[in-house]
């Protein structure tokens, strides 16, 4: 349904930025969304249910990237999902395409070893190919580890959404041009 046949074969070894070497990097198939729904209610407080999941799956299934560790290909570790978007450029009525990233989560257990910089890397570059303008994200002014990564690949504040999160956090808005990738 919408979903790659050869998403299971299609197995991309990120050796440069995977520093523990012990984990691969591959597209996701409907099969997986169970097991990444736990990742994501694990370490992030923002749930959804199992047809958003699949709604993504189905409509941006090359930017819906999980790692799984190399000797145990059914065990995800982490996950990044993404969505594009058209809006008014600043500039003119003309619609320009953002590509949105809708969430990106690792297990504690397999943090600081590179698999977020990973799924990132190659998540960015397969949403591209819609003519992506930039590269958008909100992310809990609190929530450092993200800020930190999001920085390593050039994204800038460009404001703050307030009350964003359902407990009344603000959110960082923070945006990437796609011609600096
Ligand atoms: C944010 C998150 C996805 C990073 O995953 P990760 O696999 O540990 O990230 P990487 O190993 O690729 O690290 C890349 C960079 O992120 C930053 N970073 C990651 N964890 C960090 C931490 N605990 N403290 C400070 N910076 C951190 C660093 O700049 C790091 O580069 P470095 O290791 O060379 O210093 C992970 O911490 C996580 O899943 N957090 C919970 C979910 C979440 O907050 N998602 C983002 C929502 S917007």
């Amino acid at each position: 349904m919408g979903t790659d046949k050869d998403t299971h074969t299609d197995i991309i070894d990120f050796n440069i930025t995977n520093r523990a070497n012990d984990f691969i990097i591959r597209r996701c198939a409907f099969d997986d969304l169970e097991l990444v729904k736990e990742v994501n209610e694990k370490e992030l407080p923002e749930d959804y249910p199992f047809f958003f999941y699949k709604s993504i799956l189905d409509n941006f299934p090359e930017a819906f990237l999980i790692a799984c560790m190399k000797d145990d290909p059914e065990k995800i570790i982490g996950y990044v999902m993404w969505r594009v978007e058209k809006t008014p450029s600043k500039h003119s009525l003309r619609l320009i395409s953002k590509g949105h990233l809708v969430s990106i989560a690792v297990l504690k257990s397999c943090q600081r070893k590179g698999a977020a910089s990973a799924l990132l890397a190659k998540s960015m570059y397969a949403i591209k190919k819609h003519n992506l303008k930039e590269y958008v994200l909100e992310v809990r002014i609190s929530n450092y580890s993200a800020i930190n990564l999001y920085a390593k690949f050039n994204y800038m504040t460009e404001g703050i959404k307030k009350k964003y999160y359902k407990d009344g956090e603000n959110a960082y808005y923070i945006v990437c041009k796609a011609e600096n990738l």
